[in-house]
């Protein structure tokens, strides 16, 4: 547990044993709404969803979007996925490099949250900007930009919702303007919240699931062709590659609702919190050699998908989409390897999500 000033005088911990991470992670005494501490500064659409609420406004939010991701209904839609996963490969067979997050890792879980909301897989290069921009992991200087990113992305939504109050369908984005119209379950603010929440989420995750966990088995090149060889251990593997390069490196912020003792340590109101995820995965006295890359290891409880009422939503959809992604590409491309010329990865700005710019493969 460690202690963090910041310039302005503020205060933070950084949680990095598994342990305790587990502890903060179901603690009440942590909590997500800032408003609380903060009043509304600083509240935005983009907080005004479950991943920034405190019971019993998260079991509301979450309540509203659960049932589209209950593992039932995902593994029902195990076939589309699959499909959607060979015509990504179809479009790059035959050539002799590919460039494998934005042939496959990045196209592949947008198409499949795109068509769940019911938005246009065709608007996926603006929400990749809009997302990167507003979880800051992307290149985008200063605030400004920032700040225009996600008025682009408000108009968007604005318009977009518009259309479906006008024709409904039987994705998610109508379910859920049905609910507003019906009564009072949830504000129109909190449509944008969910809502671009859940495309944030589908666009910087998954894509890192695949492609940190391509990087894994490219550099443990025994444990890939076992993977190769035996596509059954892909369960056990997807587990290993989210705890050994998971693709959240820290949650998002938690603050001290009260002044605390937190495993001897005095926190006060208003402190900062955060859990150093990666770190947790590979602590030793949670994981025999954790440093070890081992796709066969015995169940690991691993906290990629963080823990407590805010674990993810979508883990069993991530799973799935890397389940195929991973057992797809090495069944068609046998032989993949990282291209000589590749130079070093470059890994992406930002403090949550891991993963690298580019993976070309040959
Ligand atoms: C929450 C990781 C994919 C939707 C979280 C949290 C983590 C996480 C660590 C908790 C953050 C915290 O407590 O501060 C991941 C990883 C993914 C992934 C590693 C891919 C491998 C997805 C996908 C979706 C999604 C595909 C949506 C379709 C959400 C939502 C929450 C969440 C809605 C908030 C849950 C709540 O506050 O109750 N995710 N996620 N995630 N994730 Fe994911």
């Amino acid at each position: 547990i460690a202690k963090l000033m910041f310039p302005d005088g503020q205060f933070g911990w950084m949680i990095t044993r598994y342990e305790d991470a587990v502890e903060v992670l179901k603690d009440n005494r942590f909590i997500k709404d800032m408003t609380k501490i903060y009043g509304s500064t600083g509240q935005s659409i983009f907080t005004s969803n479950m991943l920034f609420s405190d019971p019993p406004d998260h079991r509301r939010l979450r309540g509203l979007v659960q049932q589209a991701f209950t593992p039932k209904l995902i593994e029902g839609m195990r076939e589309h996925i699959q499909q959607i996963a060979d015509k990504l490969l179809d479009a790059v067979e035959g050539r002799e490099h590919i460039e494998l997050i934005d042939d496959y890792a990045f196209p592949l879980p947008i198409i499949v949250i795109s068509e769940i909301l019911g938005v246009p897989t065709s608007d996926q290069d603006k929400f990749r900007i809009w997302s990167n921009s507003i979880i800051g992991a992307s290149n985008s200087e200063g605030s400004s930009e920032v700040y225009q990113h996600m008025q682009e992305f408000t108009a968007y939504l604005g318009t977009w919702f518009e259309k479906v109050r006008r024709e409904p369908g039987d994705d998610l984005i109508s379910q859920l303007i049905a609910a507003e119209e019906a009564g009072e379950r949830l504000s129109e603010q909190e449509i944008y919240g969910v809502v671009s929440l859940l495309i944030i989420a589908g666009h910087e995750t998954t894509v890192n699931l695949i492609g940190n966990g391509i990087i894994s088995l490219l550099q443990h090149p025994e444990q890939l062709h076992m993977l190769r060889d035996n596509p059954d251990l892909i369960k056990g593997a997807i587990e290993e590659m989210l705890r050994y390069n998971g693709p959240v490196e820290f949650s998002t912020s938690r603050w001290a609702g009260e002044d605390l003792e937190f495993r001897g340590h005095s926190m006060k109101r208003g402190d900062l919190v955060v859990v150093a995820l990666d770190s947790a995965d590979r602590d030793g006295s949670q994981f025999d050699d954790p440093d070890l890359f081992d796709i066969t290891r015995e169940r690991s409880r691993h906290l990629a998908f963080g823990h407590g009422i805010h674990m993810c939503l979508g883990a069993p959809l991530a799973r799935l989409e890397g389940e195929i992604a991973v057992n797809t590409l090495l069944r068609r491309f046998p032989n993949i390897r990282l291209r000589e010329d590749a130079g070093k990865l470059e890994w992406r700005p930002g403090m949550i999500v891991r993963g690298v710019k580019e993976i070309p493969l040959s």
